[in-house]
């Protein structure tokens, strides 16, 4: 007698989807990316990755990325400019044509999840080549980007089979908020104002991960919203990178058209789009929400149905139709709590269509074409 054993199915374990299984491993992949690197107790970021005073002479940075890893570049990005840091994050396919002036205190910073997509190796090749210093924020030890860069930070996601990337971004959010910290303690020679509230939050990270993922109400939304036409995402500040990545999940793996805005861009153009048959998926991280809410409101108003991302008791969730609770913590973490309310989302409305949620057609894991 033989045994049927599929290492696919094995690899997945008690999951219908290495997604899910993935999805379900963020708890333990954000406390493994910062495992050593954060030391509340001192108030320091250990990051002992690099040297002290490694980035004293960095005058601006540049984010080359594209897709998940972009958002994640964004996110990053903002985070640096909040701390007095000048950035901008670029999609690592325009570099050749649209990058900013870049000089040798230029830092370059390639967020690649495999460390092996074309399009952001050629742009870190045209930034050494300029001249500028250039960093590798990857989940590959070994891979191309890593070993072309003068320095890499790897971000422990561990490996990642579902196309769709989902504790990767949540590790690079968080390795990036972590890094522009640093970067700005040195540039500054002072540890930023943020960083004393944000290392308790970050290490209570993995906890308040478990609770959202054992009380999501994710698949029932997924479910009452099944037949909608379209799928939009809001978020302002530290919000929108995580609508944009919201919306380019829910495409990905449902076939189904969604976009994700900044909130206050509705009312110049996408409001004419809203009808009942639109959901939106408004995201909270505590960054002008009264504006964000009304902006939610206004699309309410012409039917379309509103989710409110946020905390329980948030102003929110009242004036909203329905409620995806995340655990209170600070602004620089909330969208990413947010996020994994939305990548749930994301699965079970493509479970639901029955797509082939780990392999979604015309895409590859890694893209090493142009
Ligand atoms: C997102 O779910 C995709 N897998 C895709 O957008 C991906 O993030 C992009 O191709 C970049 O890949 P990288 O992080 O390996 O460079």
């Amino acid at each position: 007698e033989t045994v049927e054993w599929d290492p696919e199915q094995a690899g997945k374990g008690e999951y219908d989807h290495f997604m899910l299984k993935e999805i379900n491993e963020q708890p333990t992949s954000l406390a493994q990316a910062i495992e050593g690197r954060v030391d509340s107790a001192t108030e320091r970021i250990a990051l002992s990755d690099f040297e002290p005073d490694t980035f004293e002479d960095v005058d601006s940075v540049q984010f080359v990325a594209c897709g998940t890893s972009y958002h994640a570049a964004l996110y990053g990005s903002l985070t640096l400019n909040q701390a007095g840091v000048q950035s901008t994050a670029l999609l690592a396919n325009e570099y050749s044509v649209s990058a900013p002036p870049i000089d040798d205190d230029t830092l370059v910073i390639a967020v690649t999840q495999s460390g092996e997509t074309a399009d952001t190796l050629t742009a870190l090749r045209r930034a050494d080549a300029e001249g500028a210093r250039t960093l590798t924020v990857t989940n590959v030890v070994g891979s191309t980007a890593a070993r072309e860069a003068d320095d890499a930070l790897f971000i422990r996601a561990g490996p990642e089979i579902g196309v769709a990337a989902t504790k990767t971004f949540s590790s690079q959010a968080v390795m990036l908020t972590l890094l522009g910290q640093r970067i700005a303690g040195d540039l500054q020679g002072e540890p930023p104002a943020d960083l004393k509230s944000l290392l308790p939050e970050l290490e209570s990270m993995p906890g308040r991960l478990d609770d959202l993922l054992a009380s999501s109400a994710a698949e029932s939304i997924a479910e009452q919203y099944s037949d909608s036409q379209s799928y939009f995402f809001i978020g302002r500040g530290l919000g929108f990178p995580v609508a944009l990545e919201g919306a380019l999940k829910f495409k990905e793996i449902t076939y189904e058209h969604a976009e994700g805005f900044a909130s206050g861009e509705l009312k110049h153009g996408p409001l004419a789009l809203v009808t009942p048959e639109t959901p939106v998926f408004a995201i909270f991280t505590g960054q002008e929400d009264e504006k964000t809410l009304k902006n939610a409101e206004e699309a309410q108003t012409r039917g379309a149905p509103v989710i409110a991302v946020c905390p329980d008791g948030h102003p929110a969730v009242k004036a909203a139709d329905e409620h995806l609770s995340i655990p209170e913590t600070e602004p620089n973490l909330a969208g990413l709590l947010a996020n994994v309310q939305l990548q749930l989302v994301s699965y079970y409305a493509a479970d639901l269509l029955d797509r082939p949620i780990d392999k979604p057609r015309n895409l590859a894991k890694s893209v090493t074409v142009e």
